[in-house]
């Protein structure tokens, strides 16, 4: 059995015939061809598929795509701004917030959320709105950095 699936992404009318099993990552990456949301452990813990749905954070492995039919999700392709990184993306980059950069995608939309909700986080804040999501590499030290320094700039 397939079934049709239109939602929003990143402002768009986005449709496609599905398994009713596809989960949402797959979806986005396989089916709409946004390869940066990233897939890590796919079963809720690294946080590396975190995309916005109906602007809460959402672990895109863990999610189908039926059940965010009709929603507004937003992905790290919508964090660009025409092309050129966004505000965010480009504090993580000034702060060097990354070394592979396979966690960067779910790092960058966990921070979307925590400075809508908290626009001048402290340095606890920062670090507790990102526990949820694994690096391998950085330390996360540069991570924490780069959430404040768009803080900072009010990105
Ligand atoms: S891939 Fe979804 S939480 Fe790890
Ligand atoms: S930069 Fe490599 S996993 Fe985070």
């Amino acid at each position: 059995m397939r079934v049709e699936v239109t939602l929003s992404v990143n402002g768009a009318e986005r449709s496609a015939t599905i398994e009713p099993r596809r989960t949402l990552a797959d979806f986005l990456r396989e089916d709409l061809g946004l390869t940066g949301t990233h897939l890590g452990c796919e079963h809720g813990v690294c946080g590396s598929c975190t995309v916005l749905v109906d602007g809460a954070s959402a672990r895109s492995c863990l999610m189908l795509a039926v059940q965010a039919r009709g929603a507004e999700v937003t992905t790290i392709e919508g964090l660009a701004d025409h092309g050129a990184m966004g505000p965010l993306q480009a504090a993580f980059r000034d702060s060097h917030s990354f070394q592979c950069g396979y966690c960067t995608p779910g790092f960058l939309m966990t921070a979307v959320e925590l400075l809508r909700e908290n626009p001048h986080p402290t340095e606890a804040e920062v670090r507790a709105g990102i526990s949820g999501n694994l690096c391998r590499c950085t330390g996360y030290e540069s991570i924490v950095r780069g959430v404040l320094l768009a803080a900072e700039r009010g990105a």
